[in-house]
C-alpha cells in the first residue's frame, strides 16, 4: 500500500493526527540452508517486499493491532503482555513486547497498523518482518520516552526469542536477522554461532534473482523442521566426543568429517553431512561472488537445492518440479529452494534479458508438473529497517 493511503487509513480507524512508519524487510536466502540452528553461516538478502507499521502513542497503557490484510485486531494491556500467547492474530507482536519489556524497555502504549507486502506462507519471512518490524516500533518509542534504546542487532536477537519463547516457533537466527540487517544491494555473510557478521556486495552481472513461491500450501512444516534440528542435535552430541574442539556441528571442517563420519549412521548421517558441506558452500559462494564468477555461484546454488533435496529432504515434490523447470531454462544458471522448505519459494539465478521467457516456460512446466501455477515477485534487495 502506498504511503500516504497507509496513513489515510490509519487516520480512519483511530482518528486524525500525526503518524510514523516503521519497516522491516522479509528476506531470501541465497545460500546456507538449514545450517543457522548449528551455528552455521548463511548468506541472505533483505527485499524490498516488507512490514509496515503504521504508529502513533497513546497514553492509557494499551497496544491496539490492526492490519490491511485481515480485519482481526487484538488490544493489549501493558501490564499483562503474557497472556497472549493463544492469540489468533497478533501474537507475534504480542511476544515481541513481552520480549522488549522483560529487557527493560519501556514498552508505551501505541496505536499500530500493519501493512505487510510480504506474501504469507511464501518462505520470504513474513514472520520475521512483522517481528522486526514491531520491535523496531516499540523500541524507539521506548528511547524517545526515557527508556532504553536498541541496537539493530538486538532487534534481530529480540525478535527471534519471541518467536520461540513466546509464540511457540523453534527458528534460527536467519529470517529476524536478514531483516533488522539487510542493506541494499548486499547479502548478510552472517556466522550465526558469533552473530559476527560482513556485506558481501551482490553484483551478479549481466543476470539477476527471480523469486518464485510454489504455492504449495503449508503443512507439518514446524514438526519436520524440529525432527531435522533434533537430528542435528544427535550428530553435534556424537562427533563432539571425538572432536571435542567444536563448538557447533558447522565447525566440523569437509575434510575432519571424513574421519568422523563412521561414527554416524542412517539419516543422521545424511543431515550432518548436508550441514558440512553446506557450510562449505556458502563459503565458496562468497569467494565466486567476489570474484564475479556468477556461473560458479549459480552451480553451488544447484548443489545446495539437491543436498536439501537428498540428504536433509526439505524439498518436496513442489519445490522439485520448480527448480528443475528453472534449471532446464537457458539462461538460467542455477536453482535452490529458500528458506525452511517443504514449499514456500525458490530462488533462480538468471540472465537479465531472459526473466519474461524463463517466467514463462517455468511457469508452464510447473504447471505440467504440479497441475497449479507459481508466483513470482519483482523485488530487489534492499535495506532491512526504515524509519520514516
Ligand atoms: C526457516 C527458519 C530459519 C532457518 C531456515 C532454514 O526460515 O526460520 O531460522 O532455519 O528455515 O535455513
Amino acid at each position: 500500500m502506498m504511503e500516504s493511503e497507509l496513513k489515510r487509513k490509519f487516520c480512519d480507524l483511530y482518528g486524525e493526527g500525526q503518524v510514523r512508519l516503521f519497516s522491516a524487510a522479509g528476506r531470501v536466502n541465497l545460500i546456507g540452508e538449514h545450517v543457522d540452528y548449528c551455528g552455521g553461516t548463511v548468506l541472505p538478502a533483505a527485499l524490498d517486499l516488507k512490514c509496515t507499521v503504521a504508529a502513533r502513542l497513546r497514553s492509557d497503557g494499551r497496544i491496539r493491532l490492526a492490519a490491511t490484510t485481515t480485519d482481526l485486531t487484538a488490544e493489549l494491556e501493558i501490564g499483562k503482555l503474557d497472556s497472549y500467547r493463544a492469540l489468533k492474530w497478533g501474537n507475534y507482536q504480542a511476544g515481541v513486547a513481552y520480549i522488549l519489556q522483560q529487557e527493560g524497555y519501556k514498552i508505551c502504549g501505541c496505536d499500530l497498523l500493519y501493512d505487510c507486502t510480504v506474501p504469507f506462507g511464501s518462505g520470504l519471512s513474513s514472520s520475521a518482518a512483522i517481528e522486526v518490524a514491531t520491535a523496531l516500533t516499540l523500541a524507539t518509542f521506548s528511547a524517545e520516552n526515557g527508556g532504553k534504546t536498541a541496537k539493530k542487532e538486538e532487534l534481530a536477537v529480540m525478535s527471534r526469542r519471541a518467536e520461540n519463547e513466546y509464540c511457540g516457533v523453534a527458528c534460527g537466527i536467519l529470517d529476524q536477522f536478514a531483516s533488522a540487517m539487510g542493506k541494499k544491494d548486499h547479502a548478510v555473510l552472517l556466522n550465526c554461532d558469533t552473530l559476527k557478521y560482513e556485506y558481501v556486495p551482490v553484483d551478479l552481472k549481466d543476470c539477476v534473482l527471480v523469486i518464485a513461491n510454489s504455492n504449495k500450501p503449508h503443512s507439518l512444516v514446524q514438526s519436520k523442521y524440529n525432527e531435522r534440528r533434533a537430528e542435528c542435535e544427535s550428530a553435534f552430541a556424537v562427533l563432539k566426543k571425538a572432536l571435542p574442539e567444536i563448538a557447533c556441528l558447522a565447525d566440523v571442517t569437509t575434510e575432519r568429517f571424513e574421519t568422523v563420519k563412521h561414527l554416524l549412521d542412517g539419516k543422521v548421517l545424511d543431515r550432518a553431512r548436508h550441514v558440512v558441506e553446506e557450510c562449505a558452500r556458502v563459503k565458496a559462494a562468497v569467494k565466486a561472488m567476489k570474484a564475479g564468477d556468477i556461473a560458479k555461484l549459480g552451480r553451488l546454488m544447484n548443489e545446495s537445492h539437491y543436498s536439501l533435496r537428498d540428504l536433509y529432504e526439505v524439498t518436496g515434490r513442489e519445490l522439485d518440479a520448480l527448480t528443475d523447470a528453472a534449471r532446464s531454462f537457458e539462461g538460467c544458471l542455477g536453482s535452490r529452494m529458500t528458506g525452511g522448505g517443504f514449499g514456500g519459494s525458490a530462488v533462480s539465478l538468471v540472465e537479465k534479458d531472459k526473466t519474461a521467457a524463463f517466467e514463462n516456460y517455468v511457469c508452464e512446466k510447473y504447471e505440467a508438473a504440479v497441475g497449479y501455477r507459481p508466483t513470482f515477485y519483482e523485488t530487489r534487495i534492499s535495506d532491512g529497517i526504515e524509519v520514516r
